[in-house]
């Protein structure tokens, strides 16, 4: 780990503790991330990693992939954050979706989620996924539960080599996008595979 960027975590560690009761009242504002956020990111994700069933993240990555983080400040704190991935040309993914403790249950995640849609519509994306042990969740916001291999793109980057592959537990769900203007989310409609034909 780069040395300054190690100190950087445990101070927001501590930064994070000392949150004070003011902070509550700041506004929560939802922006991209920069580097600078790569401690609070690596906090928020590595403290919700068994309950979120998250895939760890290390500090160089974060600082490598901040500008594909959306997060949700109060004041100075970063409360929750969520990455929009490419997998390919059309299909994006949400990871690392967190929302600290004490922000839970007030639609803080909805808000990330829904500017995750906005993004992943307006780069083009024909449809955004998740990979999650919460599908009921993103069921909630309108996402859809598929077979893993319904999102192809993601079973050839990530899941193929892993060995927990079809017994992770994990449920894929999948939002289909419209062009941005086209406001309404198109139902999605099964794979042209017809049983019994030549493949
Ligand atoms: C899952 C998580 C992101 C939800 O964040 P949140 O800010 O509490 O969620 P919201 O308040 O925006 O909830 C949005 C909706 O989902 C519902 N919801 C919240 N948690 C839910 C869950 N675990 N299962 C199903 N629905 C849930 C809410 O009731 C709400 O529905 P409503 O708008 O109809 O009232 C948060 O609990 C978290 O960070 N958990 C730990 C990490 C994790 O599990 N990440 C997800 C990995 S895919």
């Amino acid at each position: 780990m780069n040395t300054s960027l190690a100190t950087q975590v445990p101070r927001a560690e501590e930064a994070q503790k000392g949150r004070c009761a003011e902070e509550k009242d700041e506004p929560l504002a939802i922006r991209s991330a920069g580097c600078d956020d790569a401690p609070a990111l690596y906090r928020l994700i590595t403290a919700n990693l068994q309950e979120g069933h998250l895939l760890p993240r290390t500090i160089e990555e974060l600082v490598a992939h901040a500008p594909r983080f959306v997060v949700a400040t109060r004041g100075p704190a970063v409360v929750a954050c969520g990455e929009l991935t490419p997998l390919g040309g059309t299909v994006a993914e949400i990871r690392s979706l967190v929302v600290d403790r004490r922000e839970r249950g007030s639609g803080v995640g909805r808000q990330l989620v829904e500017e995750l849609v906005r993004r992943a519509r307006a780069e083009g994306f024909a449809r955004l996924c998740a990979f999650t042990h919460r599908p009921a969740y993103f069921v909630r916001l309108g996402f859809s539960i598929v077979p893993q291999l319904w999102v192809p793109e993601k079973v050839c980057t990530d899941c193929w080599t892993c060995p927990l592959f079809r017994h992770c537990g994990q449920n894929a769900v999948v939002l289909r996008l419209e062009p941005a203007g086209r406001r309404r989310e198109a139902p999605l409609r099964r794979p042209a595979i017809r049983l019994g034909a030549a493949v």
